[in-house]
C-alpha cells in the first residue's frame, strides 16, 4: 500500500496536510533524498542519509534527527507500506512560518512518501534510451539536493518532447549530469565521468559504479569532458537511484558506438543487480 508521513503522522497519499504556510510548498525551501528499497531492504541508506545532512547542512537547516532517528522513520514507514519493493521521498524543510524569506524559528517539517517502485520500461532497459544535449541552466550548487527543481524539470519536459529519456547538461562546455542522473562515457576499456564539483550531484549510483569499476579492473576517471566526447564514446551510460545504470544508445539523434548497449555498461549492469542481493 502506497503511505505519506507528515510531520509525526502516518497518511494516506490522498490526505490533505500541508498547510499553506509550508516553506518546502511556498519557496522549496528544503532538501530531499529518495532511496529504493529492494526486496524490504533499503539500498544504500546509510549514504543516503549522510548526504541529505550534508545538504541540510548546506542550506543552514537545523536537522535535529540524525541518522538512527530517520533510518527508524524510513524503516518504519516501508514496514506499514508492506511494500518489498518500493521508492522512499524524504523532504525536509524550513517548516511552517508566515511567509518571509528570513529563517523562521519555528522546528523544521519532515515528510515522506512511500510508493512502489516503477521500473523502467523493459525495451528502454534492454535496447538502451535517447538523450539529449542541453545547456545547464541550474543555480552553482547542484551538490546540494535541493527541492528546487524548476530547471531539471524544464529540459526532461524538452527532452521528453524530443522522444528522449534524459537531458544531459552542459556548464562553460563540459558535461555536469543528466537532470536526474550522472553521466559516464567509455572509451578504449576506460570509463570517464565529470568530477564531484559543487555543478553537480554526488550521486549514490556514482559510488557504487565505482567500486564495480575497480573490483572489475576498469579504470575510473573523474575529469571533464566536452559533449563532443559522448558522441564520440563507444558507450554512454547514466546511473541514479531509480534508473540504476541505463545505457544511452543515441545522443541528439546521433547513434553511440554500435548504436546498442555496450559491453561495460551491460557488466556493470550485472553487477549492480548482483549487489542488490547481497
Ligand atoms: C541532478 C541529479 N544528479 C544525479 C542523480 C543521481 O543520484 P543518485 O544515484 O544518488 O540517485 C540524481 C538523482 O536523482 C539527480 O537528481
Amino acid at each position: 500500500m502506497e503511505i505519506g508521513y507528515f510531520n509525526g503522522k502516518f497518511i494516506s497519499l490522498e490526505d490533505a496536510v500541508i498547510p499553506i504556510d509550508e516553506r518546502g510548498h511556498q519557496f522549496g525551501d528544503g532538501v530531499y533524498e529518495v532511496i529504493r528499497v529492494y526486496n524490504g531492504k533499503p539500498f544504500m541508506m546509510d549514504e543516503h542519509l549522510q548526504r541529505l545532512i550534508k545538504s541540510a547542512e548546506a542550506i543552514k537547516l537545523p536537522l535535529t534527527d540524525g541518522i538512527e532517528e530517520l533510518r527508524s522513520l524510513i524503516n518504519e514507514g516501508i514496514t506499514k507500506a508492506g511494500l518489498a519493493d518500493c521508492s522512499v521521498y524524504l523532504q525536509v524543510t524550513r517548516g511552517i512560518a508566515a511567509r518571509l524569506h528570513l529563517f523562521p524559528d519555528v522546528p523544521v517539517s519532515i515528510s515522506m512518501t512511500i510508493r512502489p517502485a516503477k521500473a523502467l520500461p523493459i525495451e528502454m532497459r534492454e535496447k538502451g534510451a535517447n538523450a539529449i544535449i542541453l545547456e545547464d541552466e541550474r543555480w552553482s550548487n547542484c551538490y546540494i539536493k535541493s527541492l528546487n527543481l524548476l530547471p531539471n524539470i524544464l529540459a526532461k519536459q524538452i527532452a521528453s518532447e524530443a522522444d528522449c529519456f534524459e537531458a544531459i547538461l552542459v556548464r562553460d562546455g563540459v558535461v555536469t549530469e543528466g537532470t536526474s542522473s550522472n553521466v559516464f562515457y567509455v572509451k578504449d576499456q576506460n570509463i570517464y565521468t565529470a568530477p564531484l564539483t559543487r555543478h553537480i550531484l554526488p550521486g549514490i549510483t556514482r559510488i557504487v559504479v565505482k567500486e564495480i569499476s575497480k573490483a572489475l579492473y576498469i579504470p575510473f576517471n573523474e575529469e571533464h569532458f566536452a559533449p563532443g566526447k559522448l558522441t564520440q564514446a563507444d558507450e554512454v551510460f547514466i546511473t541514479s537511484t531509480t534508473s540504476e545504470v541505463l545505457p544511452i544508445v543515441k545522443i541528439d539523434g546521433q547513434a553511440i558506438g554500435t548504436g546498442e548497449p555496450g559491453e561495460i555498461t551491460t557488466r556493470i549492469y550485472e553487477q549492480f543487480q548482483a549487489k542488490l542481493i547481497e
